[in-house]
């Protein structure tokens, strides 16, 4: 089985590469320098000559804020770009193995009171900003096409490659001894070796559809910063404030838990905690 990493650059795209190489897995992988999604020849080649069985979809446009002015961009990497992925991996008898987020869903007050252990796979979606929605039209485009394929959404993206809040609250804990973090939104962290792995075994499995990986427990920012400075006996002080202290271009939604209901019952994936996901990447920092 051959794999076709795009997006190999981020986050979560070097996690892949790091896993593959570790596990002598058949991979090719293109950061945003050797292929743009967006270039429907070069994407072509790459099909042509690599043949791969699954390709993983890391490729994405995940500045939130910056989306509010960049619509036409978000649109075009993570919505538009997928209507020709799916043709070539139709054509090529490829899966799709798409990445997409807990922004998809409003997470207002109502959906929380309704679902309070977080969304299921299957609850309606009803994004509230320009990323959110750029990344609902991308999973719509997947669905309506024909080609065989699995959205992935996560939230909260943590690990040791590239950006993500855990790294940047480990650097300021260096430089601060009091930090305001907000805490009136509710989450879970989805960290990015377990992503891999039970993706991995998702494609092993032949599964298809929408699946929801996330940690057990539910969290805000606030919280998730004070448990990463108490694991790292750093004395920090972490203070606590409402989102309409903290402006940003993007409105986040309140609540955006996902579920992890349905994973949970596939044989053979074990859901960490929050608290024991951050605890493996503090230990492999
Ligand atoms: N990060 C989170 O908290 C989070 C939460 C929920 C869901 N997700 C989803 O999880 C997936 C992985 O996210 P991540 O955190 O790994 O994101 P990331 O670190 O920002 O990685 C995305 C990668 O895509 C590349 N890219 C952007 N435009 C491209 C294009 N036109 N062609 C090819 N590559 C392009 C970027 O390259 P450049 O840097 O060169 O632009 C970057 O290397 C995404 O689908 C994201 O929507 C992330």
């Amino acid at each position: 089985m051959k794999l076709l990493i795009t997006g190999a650059g981020g986050q979560l795209g070097q996690e892949w590469v790091h896993f593959c190489k570790g596990n002598e897995i058949e991979y090719s992988a293109y950061s945003s320098k050797n292929l743009n999604i967006l270039d429907e020849d070069n994407l072509a080649n790459i099909f042509e000559q690599d043949n791969p069985d699954i390709l993983i979809n890391c490729a994405a446009y995940t500045k939130v804020d910056q989306a509010e002015d960049e619509p036409q961009l978000a649109g075009l990497v993570n919505s538009e770009s997928l209507k020709f992925i799916c043709e070539l991996c139709s054509v090529h008898q490829t899966k799709l193995v798409h990445y997409s987020t807990d922004y998809v869903f409003s997470g207002s007050e109502e959906d929380r009171k309704e679902v309070p252990d977080g969304y299921p796979e299957d609850f309606k979606t009803n994004p509230i900003n320009i990323y959110g929605s750029s990344k609902r039209r991308g999973e719509l485009a997947i669905i309506e096409s024909g080609c065989k394929y699995m959205i992935i959404r996560v939230s909260w993206l943590c690990g040791q490659f590239g950006n993500n809040f855990v790294k940047t609250m480990l650097r300021l804990g260096e430089e601060r001894e009091r930090l305001t973090v907000v805490n009136d939104q509710f989450g879970s962290p989805t960290f990015t070796d377990q992503v891999v792995e039970q993706t991995y075994q998702l494609i092993h499995k032949n599964k298809s559809g929408i699946f929801h990986l996330s940690s057990k427990g539910t969290v805000t920012w606030c919280e998730f910063a004070k448990e990463i400075f108490n694991q790292k006996n750093l004395g920090v002080e972490v203070v606590p404030v409402s989102s309409s202290e903290f402006k940003t271009k993007a409105m986040r939604p309140y609540f955006s838990k996902l579920s992890t209901q349905k994973i949970s019952t596939i044989e053979g994936i074990k859901i960490l905690s929050w608290q024991e996901g951050l605890k493996k990447l503090l230990n492999s920092l």
